[in-house]
This record gives C-alpha cells, structure tokens and sequence, in this order.
C-alpha cells in the first residue's frame, strides 16, 4: 500500500503539471481526488490493515492528499496567469497612433439666421411658437380675412392636398403658403399680452429659379396687448434690424396691402452694398424689401374672440432666405437646399 501511494503520488504529480487548461486540470483532480478516484479508492482498503499499519497509512495518505491539493492550487493559479498574459497581450493598445477624428457638423446657414433672428427678439421677451406645415384654408385664409376670390387662394398659386367635404371654404387641406395661421392658433389659445414669433417652411406654387422656390421660409412676429399701435411695430422693427444689419442701416416703411392688417406695409432696408445709389445687389432700387407687416386687422382679432376695444396688435413676416442671402452673398437660392458639402462647408 505504500508503493501504491507512491505511485499515485507521482502519477498524479506529473498529470497535473502537465495540465494545460482548466478543465484538463479539474479532471485530474477528479480522477485522482474525486469520490470514485484513485486515491479514495485506496483509502477504503484501509480496513484490511493490520491496526498498526493504519495510522502509518493513514498518514502518509494525508500528506499525498494535501500535496495534489496544493499542486493543483498552484497549477491553477499558473494556468489563470498565463491566460490573463494572452489576453492582455492580444488587447495591447499602441497610445502612440492617432486618433480617428469625428467629422463635425455645423449650422445650415438658415438654420444660423433663424438662430439669429429668434434670439434677437426672446431677448425682447418674445416667445417661439410652432405650428402645421399641413394647414386647412380656414386658418391659411378665412380667418386671416382672405375671402374667396381672392388670387392666394386659387389651386395655381396653393398646394392643395384635399379640396375640402361640406365647407370647402374652411375645411379644404393645403400646405400652409404662410406662417400667418400661426397668429390665429396662437391668439386662439392664448389671452393677451401675446408676443411670440413662429419660424417655419411655406409653400407656393413658384417655379424653382434663382430668386424662388416652392419652398422657402418665414418667421411671423405677433404683438397683442393693451395700447399697441403703430409706433411699437415701427420701434420693435427698426431695433431688429439694426441688430442684424449693424447700428447705422435706414429702414423704409411703405404702405401696402394685406387682407389680415390694416394698416398694412412693407418694410425696407437700405442697401448695404451702395448705401442707396442703386446697385446690382439692390437691382437699381437702393433698397431692399425685407418683410410685410401691419396692426391685425379688427376682424382676425374678433375672429379669436379678443376684444377689439381693449386690445391691439401688429403683426409682421418676413422671408428668411431672402434674409440669408443677403447674410451670406448667396446669390442663387437653389444653393441653399441642393445640399452640396462644398457650399455648406462654407458657412
Ligand atoms: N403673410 C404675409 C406674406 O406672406 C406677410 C405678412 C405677415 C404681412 C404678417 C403682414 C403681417 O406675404
């Protein structure tokens, strides 16, 4: 029995150093260690020894237990470096190459005069309202005073998605041909004093040329409050574009028509370009029109259910490629959505 823990002791000694994983190593230890394994196996025979003989056996069975033991912890501990060295090896990070850098994006140039524009006026305690590209004529047109008849609300000139059931008048579907409705759905929810601007796309049946496009956009501004008149649009309108034009540029209001205000203008800026001599930039005229405005016709006001003797307001909208045109020397409007990367790389 003692060359038979011997052997067993070599055997497994030899079987274990030569584990190469951890699953070859667990089963070493069962073969040897386990509840059917070898020494186990010679440890039950111990009731056939002489009484003498056992605790001598006994013994030294221990001391081959507990050296597989700790070869097998050593093994094991062994076998778990060297994985964590292959692993680290093959994750080796080289910190001297160069980084992969992110291509960023920037502003679209309307999208940086919109910015531009909208914080000028909530710095004028102005709020930002938004509303549907998808308008029913009721709010693009009738309640903005638009009557039928009148040349905006022809198929020629509008996008019309549904010619409208029962009332074609109101409920007829277009794509909304200004930011206008945006005075009604915001005086319709509401209670003055309002002052809020809405940017956002319009549509119009306008062939795409240098100076057009089907779809542009505008920012609308709504002023209702106790006391408005016309010197608040003339002083809050001039303060704007002096902003954005620089302390020294002249404005021009001319009157002009639109159903929705009354009195209604245009408002122009003195060309930059030739300070009013008329250029090519201007066309000859020495100005240039920048937005219509006017005090919200009585009828729109009553039409939202404000009181007309307490309340008043001014209303104005204004084209913003016109305006990034101007901004940037764009001087052809397709540019501005062909979303070429060499002429948006440039803003
Ligand atoms: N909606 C008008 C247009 O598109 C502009 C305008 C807005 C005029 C508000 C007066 C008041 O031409």
């Amino acid at each position: 029995m003692r060359e038979q823990l011997a052997n067993i002791r070599q055997e497994a000694l030899k079987a274990i150093r030569s584990a190469n994983a951890a699953a070859a190593l667990d089963q070493v230890r069962v073969q040897y260690l386990g509840k059917k394994g070898e020494l186990t196996a010679v440890l039950k025979q111990m009731g056939k020894l002489p009484a003498e003989e056992r605790p001598v056996i006994g013994q030294m069975a221990n001391e081959v237990r507990e050296a597989l033991t700790n070869a097998i912890a050593e093994q094991s501990k062994a076998l778990a470096e060297t994985a964590l060295n292959l692993k680290l090896a093959a994750e080796t990070v080289d910190v001297t190459i160069p980084g992969q850098r992110t291509a960023l994006g920037h502003k679209h140039p309307l999208s940086i005069v919109i910015d531009e524009i909208t914080d000028i006026f909530t710095g004028m305690g102005f709020q930002v309202a938004e509303g549907p590209e998808i308008e029913l004529a009721e709010y693009n047109f009738t309640k903005l005073n638009t009557e039928e008849g009148h040349p905006g609300r022809e198929w020629t000139d509008t996008f019309y998605i549904s010619a409208g059931g029962d009332d074609p008048k109101n409920d007829a579907v277009l794509l909304r041909s200004q930011t206008s409705p945006m005075q009604v759905r915001v005086m319709e929810q509401q209670k003055p004093p309002i002052r809020i601007i809405a940017p956002g796309r319009v549509f119009r049946k306008d062939e795409a040329d240098a100076t057009h496009s089907p779809m542009f956009h505008q920012i609308e501004g709504l002023v209702v409050d106790k006391g408005i008149t016309m010197a608040d649009l003339k002083g809050t309108l001039n303060e704007v574009i002096r902003a954005l034009y620089g302390p020294d540029s002249k404005t021009r209001f001319r009157p002009h028509h639109f159903p929705f205000t009354e009195p209604s203008c245009e408002v122009d800026v003195q060309c930059v370009e030739c300070g009013g001599k008329g250029c090519s930039v201007c066309k000859g005229e020495g100005w240039i029109e920048i937005l219509g405005a006017g005090m919200v016709h009585p009828k729109v006001l009553e039409g939202c259910g404000i009181d007309t003797e307490v309340y008043s307001g001014w209303a104005f909208g204004m084209g913003v490629e016109r305006l990034a045109m101007r901004r940037f020397g764009i001087k052809d409007l397709r540019l501005i959505f062909e979303n070429d990367v060499r002429f948006l790389e440039q803003f």
